[in-house]
C-alpha cells in the first residue's frame, strides 16, 4: 500500500516535469498517452489496487482518483493556453505582415503577354471614343453565321470551319462578329466599339494557325458612315500601336457580311527594303473590314436606308505575334513559363 502512495508521487513529479518540459499540443498528446492511455501509468496502478485490502482501496482509490483527475484537468488547461498562444501569434503574424517585403528566389507573376496587349489595343479604341463589349464564346447559329447574311447552306460556311456541340443550332463562335449584331439589339444608335474574345476554327494548327485565337471585331454604326472612316480609323489605330506612320493598302476581300469587303495591308513596321516577318514584300496583312451589308444592319434591327457603318475583325493574336516578334503562334495558350517570364 505505501509502495502505491510512493509510486502515485513519484508520477506526480514525472507528470509535473514533463508538462512544464512541453512546449506545443503534440508533446500534451504525448503526455495524455503515457499517463492516461490504455497502457498508461494510471490504469497500471488501476490493476494493483484491485490486490489491496477494502480499508486500503478506502484510501489509495481516492489518491489516485484525484491524480488522474488533476493529469486530465492540467491537460487540458495546458492545451488551451497552447491554443490560445497560437492563435495570438498567428494574428500577431498578420497584422506586421510586411506584403513589401522582397525575398530573394521567388518567382515574380506578370500579365500574360495577350492580355497586356489587349489592354493597349482598348487603350487605343478608348481613346477615339468606342466602348469595348464582351460576349459568349458559345455562341448561336443564329448570331454567328444566319444575322451575319450566311444562310443555311451557304458555301461562305465551308470559309471557317466550325466546332459545333452537342446542342441543336449552337457552336463555338468562329469570329467574334456576332458581337456586331448583339450590340445592334442591345445598344442605342450611334455606336462605336471594339469586342475583343476568342474564336474557334476546327483547323490543323502550325505557326501562324491555332485552333483557338483572339480576334478584335470593330464596328462604327452613324449616320453618313463611309469606307474613309474605315481607313482612317484603321492608320490611327496602327500609329498609336506601332509609334510610327504606317502607308496602309486597300485590297478587295469577300465577307459575306460586308459590302465593300476589303482586306487591309500595312507597310511592315520592322524593315524598309523586307524580312522575315513580312516575307521580304514589306507588306503584311493586317485587317480585314468594309462597310456594313445592309442585311446584317436590317438583321440587326437598324434601317440600311437611315444608318450605315463599318466592320472590322482583326486577328489579335496575329497582331500579338508581330508586335513582339513571336515565330509561333502556339506558345501563347502553351502554358510554358520559359516564354511567359520573357514578358
Ligand atoms: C473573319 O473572321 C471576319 N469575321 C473578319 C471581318 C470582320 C471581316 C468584320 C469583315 C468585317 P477571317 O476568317 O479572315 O475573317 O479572320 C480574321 C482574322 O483572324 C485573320 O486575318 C487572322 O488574322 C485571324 N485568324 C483566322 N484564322 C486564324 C487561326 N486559325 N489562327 C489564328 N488567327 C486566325
Amino acid at each position: 500500500m505505501a509502495g502505491l502512495q510512493d509510486k502515485i508521487n513519484s508520477l506526480g513529479i514525472q507528470f509535473d516535469q514533463e508538462l512544464t518540459a512541453a512546449k506545443v499540443v503534440r508533446d500534451l498528446e504525448k503526455i495524455r498517452i503515457s499517463f492516461l492511455g490504455k497502457k498508461g501509468f494510471i490504469l497500471e496502478l488501476l490493476s494493483e489496487v484491485k490486490n489491496l485490502s477494502i480499508d486500503e482501496k478506502r484510501l489509495i482509490g481516492p489518491a489516485l482518483s484525484g491524480f488522474k483527475a488533476r493529469v486530465e484537468s492540467e491537460l487540458k488547461s495546458k492545451e488551451e493556453q497552447f491554443l490560445k498562444e497560437q492563435i495570438e501569434a498567428e494574428n500577431f503574424k498578420k497584422q506586421n505582415f510586411d506584403f513589401t517585403a522582397y525575398k530573394t528566389g521567388v518567382n515574380k507573376g506578370s500579365l500574360h503577354p495577350l492580355t497586356s496587349f489587349i489592354e493597349e489595343v482598348e487603350d487605343i479604341f478608348i481613346s477615339m471614343g468606342y466602348e469595348v463589349l464582351d460576349g459568349p464564346e458559345l455562341e448561336s447559329e443564329f448570331y454567328n453565321f444566319v444575322a451575319l447574311n450566311v444562310p443555311k447552306d451557304h458555301p461562305a460556311r465551308d470559309m471557317q470551319d466550325t466546332f459545333w456541340v452537342n446542342l441543336p443550332n449552337y457552336l463555338m463562335r468562329t469570329q467574334t462578329s456576332p458581337m456586331q449584331i448583339r450590340a445592334m439589339q442591345e445598344k442605342k444608335l450611334p455606336i462605336a466599339a471594339i469586342c475583343p474574345g476568342y474564336a474557334f476554327r476546327n483547323e490543323a494548327t502550325d505557326a501562324t494557325h491555332d485552333f483557338m485565337f483572339m480576334q478584335c471585331e470593330g464596328f462604327l454604326i452613324d449616320k453618313n458612315v463611309t469606307v474613309a472612316n474605315l481607313f482612317a480609323t484603321v492608320k490611327i489605330f496602327l500609329k498609336a500601336l506601332f509609334k510610327k506612320d504606317l502607308e496602309i493598302r486597300i485590297r478587295p476581300g469577300f465577307f459575306p457580311f460586308v459590302e465593300p469587303g476589303f482586306e487591309i495591308d500595312a507597310r511592315c513596321p520592322f524593315c524598309k527594303e523586307g524580312c522575315s516577318v513580312c516575307k521580304r514584300s514589306t507588306w503584311i496583312e493586317l485587317f480585314p473590314g468594309g462597310l456594313i451589308h445592309p442585311n446584317v444592319l436590317k438583321a440587326g434591327g437598324i434601317d440600311p436606308e437611315v444608318y450605315s457603318g463599318f466592320a472590322f475583325g482583326f486577328g489579335l493574336t496575329r497582331i500579338a505575334l508581330l508586335k513582339y516578334k513571336i515565330n509561333d503562334i502556339r506558345l501563347f495558350l502553351s502554358g510554358k513559363i520559359r516564354f511567359l517570364e520573357q514578358f
